[in-house]
């Protein structure tokens, strides 16, 4: 087992051999998943905090039934409902739940290095669970597992991640994850969600759809980021959807066997036809799934990787 990490913070500071450990991890809890009992005690009087200070339903979700697989006491603290709105600090809030106890906070924040930052004030262990525009590693490391999944050994393969990049913490961590993992990454958008300046993450930019996903292996879909878009990038999600969105006539265009994956959540008719979305060539909810067995290896991982998990 190659993990020694009592964070994890983002994927671009993972090894190959560490992303593989998350990835070997998480296979043994889907094992676990497919039992008659799901729950095993690997963190058996440890408590977890999904700390949410941004909107989300499939990241807290999986995390908090991940804890609970694992039998840890898990704490939702939602910002709306806390002493957040009476201003109280992240640092102060975090101190505060370290107080009750904490083990591992898991932290999804609209500003990009909050995970970083809270790393560095506390002792307890911090999973980012996306910070701004900057990470999310369990996304990135979910899609690799599904990828895996579904296409094997990702070395050499073609992926195509096509929509917003430019705001996009899923890309941004997609893109290192897959690199390290052998994979060729093309990118494709309008110009202004998909700079050329990209290219210098080593990835291949096009602006022809076509070019861009007739010889992918998988297609990741990325939805448009309007709530990090300080004005509109491009003249609306009807042209958008002309011009970029995934419809029966592109898919015609795609390898038979392409996969098509989106992290969510989905504009459906905007970056994905809605029949598509729902159909056999997309592993959409196949990710969700995954993403539990991966947040269960994770919270194990940063938890030392001891007690009893799925022996
Ligand atoms: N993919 C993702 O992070 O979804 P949520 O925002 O619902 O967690």
């Amino acid at each position: 087992m190659s993990w020694n990490r009592k964070h994890l913070l983002d994927i671009y500071s993972l090894s190959k051999e560490e992303i593989l450990t998350v990835l070997d991890t998480a296979r043994g809890f889907k094992q676990v998943g497919r039992r008659s009992i799901k729950k095993v005690p690997a963190l058996r009087g440890k408590t977890v905090v999904n700390l949410f200070v941004e909107p989300s339903t499939r990241t807290r979700v999986s995390f908090e039934l991940a804890a609970q697989r694992l039998n840890a006491d898990i704490i939702n603290f939602t910002a709306e409902a806390s002493s957040f709105k009476k201003g109280e600090t992240l640092k102060d809030t975090i101190r505060n739940l370290e107080a009750l106890t904490a083990d591992i906070v898991i932290i999804r924040h609209s500003s990009a290095g909050a995970a970083h930052f809270l790393s560095r004030v506390v002792e307890s262990s911090i999973v980012n669970a996306g910070d701004g525009a900057h990470s999310h590693p369990t996304q990135a490391l979910l899609d690799l597992y599904t990828m895996r999944d579904k296409k094997g050994d990702l070395e050499g393969k073609e992926v195509t991640i096509l929509g917003d990049i430019l705001f996009s913490r899923v890309a941004r961590s997609n893109i290192w994850g897959l690199q390290k993992l052998g994979a060729k990454v093309t990118l494709c958008g309008p110009p202004t969600l998909v700079p050329k300046s990209l290219e210098s993450m080593g990835c291949k930019v096009t602006y022809d759809v076509r070019e861009a996903i007739s010889n992918a292996d998988i297609i990741n879909l990325l939805r448009i980021q309007h709530e990090r878009q300080q004005h509109s990038m491009f003249p609306s999600l009807g042209e958008y959807s002309k011009l970029f969105g995934l419809n029966r006539e592109r898919l015609a265009w795609t390898k038979p066997d392409a996969l098509i994956m989106h992290p969510g959540p989905i504009n459906r008719g905007v970056e994905i036809e809605s029949e598509i979305a729902d159909s056999e060539r997309s592993v959409v909810l196949e990710q969700v799934t995954n993403g539990l067995a991966v947040r269960m290896a994770v919270l194990f991982l940063v938890n030392g990787g001891k007690g009893e998990s799925f022996e």
